[in-house]
């Protein structure tokens, strides 16, 4: 048993009405904070995603045709050519093409250049977007890793700019949810988070996991709002449920 236990808990905001803002570094682009990483001499889709994931974010993730102009033109202005996206094709068929966050494919919409997506291999799924020329805004399935310099854009969800909140301190913000960090044993993990009208942490999301990983750099163990519902002692296997009631 481990003495000391890192403890999130979170508790949410009501985004309403309220003004959104961007972290320092970040432009706010439709509601999304975007920011630009100029291009490694040799593209790293590895790389670019851990750049994103230490700001607590993600490579930027296109859902429609506006926000894919908006991020073409924002990486364009910030003088990239090509910038990795968060989406990786596992097939030649835009039905095999996945968000990172795991939200599904982007059969709904993509901007795929003509030929695309080609993939011959496990390690060539990786995709990115053109930014200037004539096929701006067109996307190309790519190895992963490449000879080729590509950028990167990383995108953050927008948090309320509300001075009430923000003078809770050590709040991060993320999809308009408060998270705040404390320390001590399981026991009293669920009065602790009462006390400040929150809830244990519970993560839904590869994208919310990826900005728990980001706040979490410093620390070992992250103490999550699950608790054991079953166990199978054959397979030894439990099962768990989230303590905030969400399934
Ligand atoms: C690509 O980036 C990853 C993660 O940062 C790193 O471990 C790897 O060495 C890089 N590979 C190349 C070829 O630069
Ligand atoms: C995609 O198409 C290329 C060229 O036709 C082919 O070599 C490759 O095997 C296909 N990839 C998959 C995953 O079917
Ligand atoms: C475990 O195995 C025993 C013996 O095969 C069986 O009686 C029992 O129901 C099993 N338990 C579960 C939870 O499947």
């Amino acid at each position: 048993m481990k003495s000391l236990i890192i403890l999130f808990s979170l508790i949410l905001l009501h985004v309403s009405g309220q003004s959104l803002k961007c972290p320092d570094g970040y432009t706010m682009v439709l509601n999304k904070c975007l920011q630009a990483y100029p291009a490694l001499t040799r593209g790293n889709h590895s790389a670019a995603e851990e750049t994103c994931r230490q700001d607590g974010g993600t490579l930027a993730s296109i859902r429609s045709v506006i926000e894919n102009r908006a991020t073409s033109v924002f990486a364009s202005n910030n003088n990239l050519d090509k910038f990795w996206i968060g989406t990786f094709c596992f097939g030649n068929d835009t039905s095999k093409c996945v968000y990172d966050d795991n939200s599904g494919s982007v059969s709904d919409y993509n901007s795929f250049a003509a030929g695309m997506p080609l993939v011959t291999g496990i390690i060539d799924g990786c995709v990115y977007m053109l930014a200037t020329g004539p096929q701006a805004g067109r996307w190309v399935s790519s190895k992963c890793k490449t000879d080729e310099a590509v950028g990167s854009v990383c995108e953050l969800p927008a948090f309320v700019d509300n001075p009430g909140y923000l003078q809770r301190s050590g709040c991060s913000y993320f999809d308009g949810y408060c998270y705040i960090r404390r320390s001590g044993p399981v026991s009293t993990m669920a009065s602790t988070c009462s006390q400040i009208k929150g809830f244990p942490l519970s993560i839904r999301s590869k994208r919310e996991n990826d900005f728990i990983y980001g706040l979490n750099s410093n620390f070992n163990d992250i103490l999550l709002g699950a608790t054991r519902i079953a166990y199978d002692e054959n397979k030894s296997i439990s099962k768990y449920a989230w303590m905030d009631g969400a399934g």
